[in-house]
């Protein structure tokens, strides 16, 4: 791999897998002149069922790693597993702004009509201190039933790799908020999910609203970068995005069609 020629532009963009992609598309149209580097830590995935000792040792070495490798403008860790636990760990040992991806409570308590809101996440993400904290700072009189989904996550890679989606998963996973008609609101708290936000919300019924974080973090960056004058002029050059693994992975024949459309011409398996 190559030291990148491009910073301190690049936005750095971590997930476990490849829901990172749906913060990628809200950051590329803030910010369309922006390069992205997009770090998938398939070596780790799905990070939703790793333990919080794996995951802060894995971060402590991968986050400092990164920025001297990618020196970013900003690091978007664009996964709510890992950010409702590392983030504090990683702006302690990293000199670049980080941005967290969280489940998006305060917006959907401050929409919803009936206070009975649906969160939808990975089982690490339901479980966390930083999340119950989040609840009782901003919907503390809101019923919030929550569901640990690793299926959603599946399915969200098998779209972007190119399978077919399987409807009845998804609506036996939602079923204890189908079976809930006062759920006004529900929280995709998952970057995977905006990525079949779609076969969601049909299972759902179209009265729901679904919530998530991508716009808000996308203007967070841009906010950062103007403020930091990094922000490049909008007649840049189009961007190079680049997407790596840090493993290797047998399906990137598979996921390229969804990266490439994104503008993800490069696909390296790093050493990271
Ligand atoms: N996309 C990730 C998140 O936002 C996690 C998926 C996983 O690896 O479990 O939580």
């Amino acid at each position: 791999m190559t030291n990148s020629t491009r910073a301190p532009s690049n936005i750095l963009i971590f997930d476990s897998g490849i829901g990172g992609l749906s913060i990628a598309d809200e950051v590329t149209q803030a910010l369309p002149q922006h390069p992205i580097v997009y770090i998938a830590d398939n070596r780790l995935y799905p990070y939703g069922r790793q333990s919080d000792d794996a995951l802060l040792a894995r971060a402590k070495t991968l986050f400092p790693a990164l920025e001297r490798h990618y020196q970013p403008a900003v690091i978007i860790i664009a996964c709510n597993s890992a950010s409702t636990l590392i983030l504090d760990e990683v702006r302690a040992i990293t000199r670049s702004p980080v941005i967290g991806v969280v489940p998006a409570i305060k917006p959907a308590a401050d929409i919803t009509q009936t206070g009975q809101i649906g969160l939808l996440a990975t089982k690490g993400t339901i479980s966390r201190k930083y999340t119950l904290d989040l609840i009782s700072e901003f919907a503390s009189l809101h019923e919030i039933t929550k569901i640990g989904s690793d299926v959603l996550v599946s399915q969200a890679e098998r779209k972007l790799h190119g399978y077919a989606i399987e409807e009845m998963l998804i609506e036996q996973e939602l079923a204890p908020i189908i079976g809930n008609t006062a759920i006004d609101t529900v929280i995709l708290g998952c970057t995977h999910f905006p990525l079949i936000k779609q076969e969601i919300q049909n299972a759902l019924g179209n009265k729901i609203h679904l919530i998530d974080s991508g716009e808000a973090i996308a203007r967070r960056a841009a906010h950062i970068l103007s403020t930091s004058n990094q922000q490049l002029p909008l007649n840049s050059p189009l961007p190079a995005h680049t997407f790596i693994f840090t493993a290797e992975n047998n399906q990137v024949t598979k996921l390229a069609p969804a990266l490439h459309t994104r503008g993800f011409f490069t696909i390296e398996i790093g050493n990271h």
